[in-house]
């Protein structure tokens, strides 16, 4: 096989979001390809660990950024840092989001104000970051961007597996936002075309943590063909360093769903 499909070393990749999470999972996968890497996190203090810890583990350049991607005039300026880092951007994963949010999960009982400020922390903030990053793609004629969406953005969620376990719902504001980001990816990857540059999101399923009730997880696990859910550390590793990498150069404007099959039946 020729290897140098997988190897990123040189590159420089921006993960948002890249301090914890599956955002961090996907710095150590782009990392151990020798990719050097930029990490986004509102918190300037969450980023030092994570980032030392790359370093040394890793021996690629990692540089810490603070960034409120719901921010225009923030991302105009993380993408100006940026690229003042290493003189150019070939990578950006638009990682930063999260479904947990505030406030009521039910739609009847949610606020405007939280359901907008949904939107803008998953939707808005990529397309931000999409822009300002994508102008310094263009000129360099090369390029990959990857959108983190959600499967909730391509099929309706069962609540009552939910309100059975007594766990907060997934919004409609939320699903709203990662379908956004579904649809901003596609038509993005045909404007950016002309440029070399390839854009694709990424769907993942529910990934497993602690503080999910057992019964929810039993009946997720049920619900999913191949009978779990997704783990970090292990789960979304390959499929960004696929995406990232010139393994992928003729792929572009695709969902690529990574859910254990749980979209695949009812
Ligand atoms: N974990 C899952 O089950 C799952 C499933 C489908 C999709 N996703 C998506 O994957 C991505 C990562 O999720 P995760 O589970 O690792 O979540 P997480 O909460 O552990 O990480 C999300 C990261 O985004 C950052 N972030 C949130 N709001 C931000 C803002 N306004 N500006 C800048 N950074 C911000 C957080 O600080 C954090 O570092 C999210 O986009 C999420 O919607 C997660």
């Amino acid at each position: 096989m020729d290897e140098k499909i997988w190897n990123l070393s040189g590159k420089v990749a921006i993960i948002t979001g890249g301090a914890r999470g599956l955002g961090y999972d996907m710095a150590c996968a782009l990392a151990s390809a020798g990719c050097n890497l930029i990490l986004t996190s509102r918190f300037k203090n969450s980023l030092e660990e994570p980032v030392q810890h790359l370093k040394t583990k890793y021996k690629v350049e990692v540089m810490g950024l603070e960034l409120d991607h719901r921010h225009f005039n923030q991302v105009s300026e993380m993408a100006e840092k940026s690229l003042a880092f290493m003189g150019r951007i070939d990578i950006l994963i638009n990682n930063a989001g999260g479904g947990s949010g505030t406030g009521e999960s039910d739609f009847f009982l949610r606020s405007p104000e939280e359901m907008a400020e949904m939107v803008s922390n998953n939707l808005l903030g990529a397309m931000y970051c999409c822009r300002e990053i994508g102008k310094i793609m263009s000129k360099q004629n090369s390029g990959k961007i990857i959108n983190i969406a959600s499967i909730a953005g391509m099929v309706g969620r069962d609540r009552s597996m939910y309100r059975k376990n007594k766990k907060t719902e997934q919004t409609i504001d939320y699903a709203a936002a990662k379908a956004g980001i579904i649809g901003m990816t596609r038509d993005l990857a045909a404007y950016l075309a002309p440029y070399d540059i390839c854009v694709n999101s990424i769907s993942p399923g529910g990934f497993y943590s602690k503080n999910l009730p057992d019964g929810f997880v039993a009946d997720y696990n049920k619900a999913t063909a191949l009978g779990r859910m997704g783990e970090y550390g292990r789960d979304i590793k390959g499929i960004i360093l696929f995406l990232s990498s010139p393994a992928s150069d003729y792929i572009t404007g695709q969902n690529l769903v990574v859910d254990g099959g749980f979209t695949i039946w009812k």
